[in-house]
């Protein structure tokens, strides 16, 4: 871990992750490692994922869900999508907000609101987390590769994660900390853009440095717009 005076600040020092599960519990690791205050929630009480927090993610404060968010500069929701519904959209207005979540039918089973919804699921989040300033990312890639695959900046060959939303200012704010977690961080465009990394796509089955991953996003926004015309 690094030391205070070193910490990272791009107007984000403290990081709230919203489920403690394989992905929010690897995101957490990773945001301690990368220096910033990390609060992590479950469903439930504090003291249900006190001692998992403790013993999974040293470093890391167990708290509700609505102490995480309340003052937190960043919020990363890893929930179930089946369960997007039970976040309390209130407590994230205004808050920038990562969803990293997926549509896995084979694990979430089939949800209406979002098979064949014909937008990527974080649009569909958008319905309920209206006020959030929504920012999808973190989503390509599986939960043990999170730490894994992190190299310092500049390590030749970098994996890249792709960036999608509709709100540019809080895009900025998540780059460097997609950086400061290990990747570079390639921008896709607005949240529509989400669907060219969303499980079945190329870019959800591989690995890709920045120029590969830019290039891969090219050949989703062309086939997209071939089936358009
Ligand atoms: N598997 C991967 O490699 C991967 C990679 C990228 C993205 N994803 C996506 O990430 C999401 C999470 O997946 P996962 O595998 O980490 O799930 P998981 O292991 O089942 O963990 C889910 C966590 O969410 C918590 N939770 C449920 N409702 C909550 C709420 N309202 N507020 C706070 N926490 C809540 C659960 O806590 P309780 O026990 O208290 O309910 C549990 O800690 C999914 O959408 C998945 O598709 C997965």
């Amino acid at each position: 871990m690094i030391s205070e005076e070193a910490m990272p600040y791009d107007g984000v020092r403290s990081i709230a992750v919203l489920g403690v599960g394989r992905v929010g519990s690897a995101v957490a690791r990773t945001a301690v490692s990368a220096g910033y205050e990390v609060r992590v929630a479950g469903s439930g009480a504090a003291e249900d994922i006190a001692l998992l927090a403790e013993i999974v993610i040293p470093g890391a404060r167990a708290m509700t869900a609505a102490d995480a968010v309340r003052d937190a500069d960043l919020v990363v929701v890893a929930v179930p999508l089946g369960k997007f519904r039970t976040v309390d959209a209130a407590s994230l207005d205004g808050k920038i907000v990562i969803d990293a979540m997926n549509y896995w039918p084979p694990v979430d089973g089939v949800i209406a609101d979002f098979a064949d919804s014909g937008v990527s699921s974080t649009e569909v989040v958008r319905g309920h987390l209206a006020g959030a300033r929504l920012v999808r990312t973190l989503n390509h890639i599986g939960y043990h590769d999170l730490e894994d695959h992190a190299a310092p900046a500049g390590t030749p060959g970098r994996r890249a994660l792709a960036v999608a939303s509709d709100d540019d200012d809080a895009a900025a704010v998540v780059l460097p900390v997609i950086d400061r977690f290990g990747f570079d961080a390639v921008r896709s465009g607005p949240l529509a853009t989400g669907r060219a990394f969303e499980p079945g796509t190329r870019i959800f089955s591989g690995a890709f440095s920045t120029d590969q991953l830019r290039h891969e996003l090219a050949l989703h926004l062309d086939s997209t717009l071939e089936r358009q015309n």
